[in-house]
């Protein structure tokens, strides 16, 4: 079955990357991704799966159907979105949209799942269950999973696989990673308002950015001190809004951050430690606050069994030496996470990078591009792993 995945593959490369492009050059905004949406779902269609479009606002999920042998559904996710970055590869099909790029992968991410679909649809037979293709938008804004599971996508799903593009890792070679992938993050608004006063005469006033500058020194310190050090988490204000005038001392400052960790018990602590630090700042010099603690998504932790299944395929198509088991996670977020609240999912990364060039631009950089030659390595790996995930313990 692998040689007969990787022929269907092989010759469906022109047009994979033709619609790569084509997603290149078009990119949307998270939640607006209708051309895209309409796009996908055509391309599904034409390949006999049934389709709903509008899932999870502008998401669109296609099932196909297996040979009925398995009531077990596995789900195969892709993210559509692109991110308001002006677009400076000069690339040929570069974004034809002004201040939109495709600089996460999720150009790619989509052809793999269209690709993926187009070889398993001509596998049908051969799937003892039903698969089923997640594509979501707004994962930039980290809210479109949540719109999808709201709109049933993962009703009766079983298992879920998903794939992230990776610049660090060359194309051709792909990278598993057994338990926490990414971190969880969280947003922080913490507000102290003090009183206002004349800048020479500051023991009639409440001073609320002398505070809050404790507040964020002492943030910092409290993370070393409270938390587990083998159990990493990052704080980092990355807005302060306040005062008024020079000579004025400010009445209220408004601090803005994002909170990253990994360990679900070391995330339900922080908003208890954080809370603490500011309350027992802000009381001893009599300035009133109010914390704010957002939970955003959660961490994405890899199922053991299932990241083995990636491997496995991954290692049979490409040989161990192009499969890499990444040792360390990614403070960064991802909305998969989602998804595996209802399910027990895996996602692996994709390696885009050139192997002749000295810089491969991060992701998110607007000169950021992919080696093409890995739509293919991702397809094949999306494509027999799921094809496995029926015969595999
Ligand atoms: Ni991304």
């Amino acid at each position: 079955m692998l040689s007969q995945i990787k022929d269907i593959a092989i010759t469906l490369a022109p047009r994979l990357i033709e619609i790569r492009r084509h997603i290149h050059s078009y990119p949307e905004a998270s939640g607006q991704e209708y051309q895209t949406a309409a796009f996908v779902a055509g391309v599904l269609s034409s390949c006999g799966l049934q389709v709903r479009e509008g899932v999870g606002k502008t998401g669109v999920l296609g099932e196909l159907q297996g040979n009925g042998q398995d009531d077990r559904i596995l789900a195969i996710r892709a993210d559509m979105d692109a991110l308001p970055i002006q677009e400076r590869t000069g690339l040929e099909f570069a974004s034809r949209v002004p201040g939109l790029m495709h600089a996460c992968g999720h150009d790619v991410h989509t052809t793999v799942g269209l690709g993926t679909a187009m070889v398993l649809s001509q596998i049908a037979q051969e799937l003892p269950g039903n698969v089923r293709f997640l594509f979501q938008p707004a994962e930039e804004i980290a809210q479109g999973a949540s719109w999808m599971v709201a709109d049933g996508a993962m009703d009766r799903v079983t298992a879920v696989l998903g794939v992230h593009v990776f610049p660090s890792i060359p194309a051709g070679s792909i990278g598993v990673r057994y338990g926490a992938l990414t971190a969880a993050a969280d947003d922080l608004e913490i507000t102290i308002v003090g009183e206002s006063g004349h800048g020479a005469r500051p023991h009639e006033a409440i001073d609320a950015i002398w505070i809050a500058a404790q507040v964020v020194t002492a943030l910092q310190q409290a993370i070393s001190r409270t938390q587990n050090p083998l159990r990493p988490v990052v704080l980092s204000i990355g807005q302060i809004n306040g005062g008024r005038a020079p000579n004025v001392i400010a009445d209220q400052v408004q601090l803005l951050g994002t909170v990253r960790s990994l360990h679900p018990e070391t995330r339900a602590s922080l908003p208890y430690w954080i809370e603490k630090i500011v309350a027992s700042i802000c009381n001893s010099y009599g300035a009133r606050f109010e914390v704010n603690y957002r939970q955003g998504v959660p961490s994405v932790q890899n199922d053991y069994s299932l990241t083995q299944l990636l491997q496995s395929a991954a290692e049979e198509a490409w040989g161990s030496d192009r499969v890499q088991v990444l040792p360390e996670p990614s403070l960064g977020a991802e909305d998969f996470s989602v998804y595996l609240e209802k399910a027990p999912g895996s996602m692996f990364r994709l390696g885009v990078g050139f192997q002749d060039r000295v810089i491969n631009y991060p992701l998110h950089h607007p000169q950021f591009e992919v080696d093409e030659s890995a739509i293919i390595t991702g397809v094949v790996t999306m494509a027999y792993s799921a094809y496995k995930y029926w015969h595999y313990n």
